[in-house]
C-alpha cells in the first residue's frame, strides 16, 4: 500500500471534476465497476457532475453502488445518505444496482446485514474499485470517528458506529478501515479552509491518530482537496 497522493485543486469545483475524471477512467473497460458513495455534502459537485457532463462517459448499468457509511434514519430522511445520493446521482443514471444500507433497522442489525452482504459478494478482492470518501474536521471519515474501537472491527467488513452526543444522528453504519484496505482505490474529496488544520495534521504531523489518517487502499489513495483546505 503506497503512501497517499495529495492533489490540489483551485475550488471545490476542481476537485469534484478531478474525481469525476478518475472514476470514469477507472470504469472505462472494466467488466463491472463496483463503487461505494461518500455521504455528507461535499461529494453532492461530484454526483451531479455525473449525472450530467460525464454521464455518458461511465458504462452505468455495469455500475454496482454501495454506501461507505449511512446514518440510522429512513431513506427518505434529510440526513439519509441515500437521499442525497439518490437526489444528486441515483435518481438520474442507470446504475446496475443499488445496495442502500438499511440503516433505519438499527445500527447493529443494518451494520450485519451490510457486513453479511459484502462478504457473499464475488470476486471479493478487490471488494469496491472506488471508495469514496470525506473526512470531517474532527479528522473522522466514513463514520469512524475519533477514539473508535478499531480492535472491535476485526473480521469485519461494516459495523456499528456512534457519532457522539453532537451529531445529528449518532447511530450509523460504516464499513471498516479493512474494506477500504481490500478495495482497488480510495478518494478522499476535501475542500473548505474549515479542514485546514485538520489536514495538515493528518498529511504533517505524520502520526495515524485520526480516522483519515488510517485510510489506505490496496492500490492508491489519493487525497483531492482544494487551495482553502489546503491552506
Ligand atoms: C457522513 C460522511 C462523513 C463525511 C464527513 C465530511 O455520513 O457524515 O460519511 O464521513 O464524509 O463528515 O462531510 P462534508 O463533506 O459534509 O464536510
Amino acid at each position: 500500500m503506497d503512501a497517499p497522493v495529495i492533489r490540489v485543486l483551485e475550488s471545490p469545483d476542481g476537485v469534484a471534476r478531478e474525481a469525476a475524471r478518475e472514476i470514469v477512467a477507472l470504469a472505462r473497460g472494466s467488466a463491472r465497476f463496483r463503487i461505494a458513495l461518500a455521504g455528507g455534502s461535499t461529494p453532492r459537485a461530484l454526483y451531479r457532475l455525473l449525472a450530467t457532463e460525464f454521464r455518458d462517459q461511465v458504462d452505468w448499468p455495469r455500475v454496482e453502488v454501495f454506501f461507505g457509511d449511512e446514518r440510522c434514519v429512513p431513506p427518505d430522511h434529510e440526513q439519509s445518505n441515500y437521499r442525497i445520493a439518490a437526489e444528486s446521482l441515483l435518481s438520474r443514471v442507470p446504475a446496475g444496482k443499488v445496495h442502500r444500507i438499511e440503516a433505519e433497522a438499527g445500527p447493529v442489525v443494518a451494520a450485519d446485514r451490510y457486513d453479511a452482504l459484502l462478504k457473499s459478494l464475488a470476486p471479493s478482492d478487490p471488494l469496491f474499485d472506488v471508495v469514496l470518501l470525506g473526512m470531517g474536521a474532527d479528522g473522522h471519515t466514513l463514520s469512524l470517528f475519533p477514539g473508535f474501537d478499531r480492535g472491535g472491527h476485526a473480521g469485519r467488513l461494516a459495523a456499528a458506529a456512534d457519532a457522539g452526543p453532537r451529531a445529528a444522528v449518532r447511530e450509523r453504519v460504516t464499513l471498516t478501515l479493512d474494506a477500504v484496505a481490500r478495495s482497488r482505490v480510495a478518494i478522499f474529496l476535501v475542500t473548505g479552509s474549515d479542514k485546514a488544520a485538520t489536514l495538515r495534521r493528518v498529511h504533517e504531523d505524520g502520526g495515524p491518530t485520526l480516522p483519515a489518517s488510517m485510510v489506505r487502499a490496496r492500490d492508491r489513495t489519493l487525497w483531492l482537496v482544494d487551495a482553502a483546505a489546503r491552506g
